[in-house]
């Protein structure tokens, strides 16, 4: 015990001194009681860079149409037995002033990729949002470097698209429609123009390693990202890869410590996949580096069609109910909701 102990503070120690992608791979294997020296000190770090607060971010989905093909995705183009849907801007208009009445301060505009939302038109549900007094982030994909710019123009500040594996392999089986290198293109642009910039990865995917997994970390920091979404991978029916098995909850939970270990200022969200395989889980990810919560605002009638993956309870009461049912969860784990 001592010496495993010591064993995982010398990996730790090693760690601070000079990140490499072996050290993180020995680290995210370590045998379960070794590893709580880093659970330990990803929360130090947390309470010290971040208190106590965690962020609870609104997310609207607004369309689940999309023209891709990710092997993993219940809302690939090819899945034909989802029913589509798109939101009307006056919808996710009134959808996001609920949520800031809610109390939310930033609002997620995510959807699928959907190239019927043009430029102009994304542009102006941006504005609208942006002229309730929230933050808006935007999660709609791979677009071109103009699109990007009108967006940020219209008020968008911040924006998410997950690298999802970081080995150029990997991610060639995985997007039948694009490569590692556009995605990373995509996100060197958006910082270019001055997005605050999120990306992320999943863990578990079929073929992944503990060194791609070490290789996905070392990549946040290369790519400069303020936001880093950290999910296992859920095998969805309908996809190619619904037979698969699924990412860990305790592997994720790692990845998550480690890059709150390295990227001390990160936002670093318990993500939903997470809760949805490990509800009990997801909430020690506060005690392990997490510090946002992002929970999904969009109308019932859209939300049980927003299926990515499976995900159980998905009906609501209503928007402002739900954040007084989050709060509570996250002051119960001392914690304070902001
Ligand atoms: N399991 C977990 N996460 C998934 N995503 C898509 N499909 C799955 C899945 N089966 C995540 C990807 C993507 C986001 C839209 O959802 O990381 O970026």
């Amino acid at each position: 015990m001592k010496r495993n102990e010591s064993c995982a503070g010398e990996l730790l120690n090693e760690l601070k001194d000079g990140v490499s992608s072996v050290l993180l791979a020995q680290a995210l294997m370590l045998p379960e009681e070794e590893f709580l020296a880093f659970y330990a000190a990803a929360n130090e770090t947390c309470l010290r860079e971040k208190g106590k607060y965690v962020h609870l971010r609104a997310i609207i989905e607004f369309s689940n149409c999309c023209r891709r093909q990710c092997r993993y995705c219940g809302l690939r183009s090819e899945n034909r037995r989802i029913e589509r849907y798109r939101m009307r801007e006056s919808e996710i208009a009134e959808t996001a002033a609920e949520a800031a009445e809610a109390g939310y301060k930033t609002i997620i505009l995510q959807s699928a990729e959907d190239p019927w939302y043009t430029a102009d038109k994304l542009a102006e549900i941006v504005e609208a949002v942006t002229s309730l007094g929230t933050i808006v982030t935007l999660s709609v994909g791979e677009r071109s470097p103009e699109e990007y710019r009108v967006w940020k123009e219209a008020g968008a500040t911040r924006y998410l698209l997950k690298h999802e594996t970081a080995d150029p392999g990997l991610y060639r089986t995985l997007h039948p429609c694009g490569t590692l290198e556009e995605r990373l293109d995509c996100l060197r642009e958006l910082r270019g123009l001055g997005y605050e910039v999120g990306s992320g990865f999943m863990v578990g995917l079929p073929g992944q390693t503990p060194e791609t997994i070490a290789n996905d970390i070392l990549l946040l920091g290369d790519l400069g990202c303020e936001m880093a979404g950290i999910g296992p991978f859920v095998p969805s029916p309908d996809t190619p890869l619904k037979d698969a098995a699924g990412g860990s909850a305790e592997l994720t939970k790692r990845a998550l410590a480690l890059t709150r270990i390295l990227y001390p200022g990160m936002a670093l969200p318990a993500t939903t996949a997470l809760s949805v395989i490990a509800p009990e889980i997801r909430d020690t990810a506060f005690g392990a580096g997490a510090d946002v919560v992002m929970k999904t605002v969009t109308p019932n009638r859209y939300r049980k069609l927003y299926t990515i993956y499976p995900a159980p309870g998905v009906g609501t009461t209503n928007i402002a109910d739900d954040r007084r049912k989050v709060e509570e969860k996250i002051r119960s784990l001392d914690r304070i909701p902001l």
